[in-house]
């Protein structure tokens, strides 16, 4: 084959059957995600010429990106970006990738906040920001603190919360779950790590060799963060105010027992997109 056959309809092709045949789900799209980076494109300008020849720099630039994305790399992080709910997030591998079932927790969020515009709020265990940011973003009043263990973590929150325009609202907490948090907030929000330890082992590759521990695994029994938080919120919350937490799948009933027996009233869940129980809602008594 000589270098000029190689056109953007061959090495998408050839992208897409390679990761395929690796057992990757969504091997067409991560192959014009990938392409488009290499090429410097908006991925949908890859079909404006699908039989434009690819210079000697670009295919070597696309074959790195494959043999990254053959090690299970999430393209997120190949890419440095994730979109999740209006905005994009830079995202490195000090964070978790955001997930569009956490859509769910953000607008629950934001029907809380039609009441509380101005916060203040908490977000436990911010990662990229993706929850607290989003709800800045959505809401001009709102002020918030962003906790979370990991340095590095907090440093991609800040970065994110430099590109929403919204970071003069923010304070970025170093620390265990609620040990920083101030208060008392008209909301809290978590979606902490929820696998058990024994887990770890079943998850698929991109997760288990390329997301940081800490943000997946809380304990034997992938409660110990909600139990954490549902025993010390209350002490940080207004009366009136509200615990939003995202659970794995299976586990929404124990959490809100948990809450109950914290002393969280008017008890919810709520469905994401898929059908899953994903997030539980509790209003600390007392408005
Ligand atoms: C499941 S990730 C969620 C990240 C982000 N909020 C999201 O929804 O994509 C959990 C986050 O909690 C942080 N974390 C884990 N244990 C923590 C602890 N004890 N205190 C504070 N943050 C913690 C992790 O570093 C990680 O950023």
């Amino acid at each position: 084959m000589t270098a000029e056959s190689w056109t953007v309809r061959r090495i998408l092709a050839w992208m897409q059957q390679d990761f395929a045949a690796r057992g990757i789900e969504s091997a067409r799209l991560d192959a014009e995600l990938l392409l488009a980076k290499a090429l410097d494109l908006p991925r949908m300008n890859l079909y404006l010429d699908l039989d434009r020849p690819l210079a000697p720099e670009e295919r070597s630039a696309a074959r790195d990106l494959v043999q990254r994305r053959r090690t299970r790399e999430p393209v997120a992080y190949i890419l440095g970006e994730r979109a999740f709910y209006k905005h994009t997030f830079v995202v490195s591998p000090a964070v978790l990738v955001p997930r569009p079932d956490t859509e769910t927790l953000v607008e629950r969020a934001l029907a809380r906040l039609e009441e509380d515009a101005e916060g203040p709020m908490l977000d436990v265990g911010t990662g990229s920001g993706c929850i607290g940011l989003s709800l800045l973003a959505e809401r001009p009043e709102l002020v918030a603190d962003l906790v979370d263990l990991s340095p590095d973590a907090l440093d991609v929150a800040r970065r994110n919360a430099e590109r929403l325009a919204v970071a003069e609202r923010a304070r970025f907490l170093e620390g265990d779950l609620l040990a920083p948090a101030a208060g008392p907030y008209a909301l809290i929000t978590s979606n902490p790590p929820y696998l058990r330890e024994d887990e770890l082992g079943d998850v698929e590759a991109d997760v288990r060799d390329h997301e940081p521990h800490l943000a997946l695994v809380a304990g034997v029994d992938g409660l110990e963060a909600h139990r954490r938080l549902a025993a010390g919120a209350g002490a940080h919350l207004r009366p009136g105010g509200a615990l939003l937490l995202e659970v794995g799948a299976g586990q929404a009933q124990d959490v809100k027992a948990l809450l109950a027996s914290a002393g969280f009233r008017t008890l919810a869940v709520h469905r994401d997109l898929g059908g899953v129980e994903r997030v539980v809602e509790g209003t600390w008594p007392g408005a």
